[in-house]
């Protein structure tokens, strides 16, 4: 009986230890995760979480992809003037209204003119002229677009004799 007061003490303080211990690790079950997740979380920027390869609006790999002389994401023609058009004719509507048009210079010029007037399109200044010669370069009424039609005269026809190659 005489001993108990001195262990007891001691007892004590190492039970309360490992009562600290316990409730910290249950703490740390209980909240642990998501304590680390948020510091996981915090060098990724969420729009990355909804970024999905081939979207388009995601990565400029997706966004500023050429193929077959074609910038994939607007469909527009990549010469030169394309980046000043792409920035000036597709801030209101989609490029598709300028790729599925084709006009001489003139005709082009009519058609900002019509937006100016009508549309709000605001005065492109320097940049006109610039976007005028992509327009009738490379979406220039069919009949005399940049690829030469066919010289009939110069053709040589021949009758294709089918016995003979028997
Ligand atoms: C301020 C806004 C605005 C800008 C910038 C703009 N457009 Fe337009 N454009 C319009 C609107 C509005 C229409 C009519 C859309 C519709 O009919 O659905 C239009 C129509 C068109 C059309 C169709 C015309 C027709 O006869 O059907 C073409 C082609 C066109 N735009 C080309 C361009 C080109 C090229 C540029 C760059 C120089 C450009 N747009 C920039 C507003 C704009």
């Amino acid at each position: 009986m005489s001993k108990r007061p001195d262990v007891l003490p001691p007892m004590l303080a190492i039970l309360n230890l490992a009562l600290m211990a316990f409730a910290l690790v249950l703490l740390f079950l209980l909240f642990g995760d998501s304590v680390m997740q948020s510091f996981r979380n915090r060098p990724v920027p969420m729009d990355m979480t909804a970024y999905r390869p081939g979207s388009g609006t995601g990565g400029m790999a997706d966004e500023d992809q050429i193929k077959d002389g074609i910038h994939v994401a607007t469909g527009l023609i990549y010469a030169e003037g394309f980046d000043i058009v792409r920035g000036t004719c597709t801030a209101c509507h989609s490029a598709k209204l300028v790729t599925q048009n084709r006009a001489t210079r003139e005709g082009w010029t009519e058609m900002i003119r019509w937006m100016q007037a009508k549309q709000g399109l605001w005065d492109l200044g320097a940049n006109e002229p610039i976007i005028l010669s992509y327009l009738a370069t490379n979406y220039a009424p069919e009949d005399i677009g940049r690829r030469a039609s066919i010289d009939v005269d110069a053709i040589e026809w021949y009758v294709l004799d089918l016995e003979k190659e028997q």
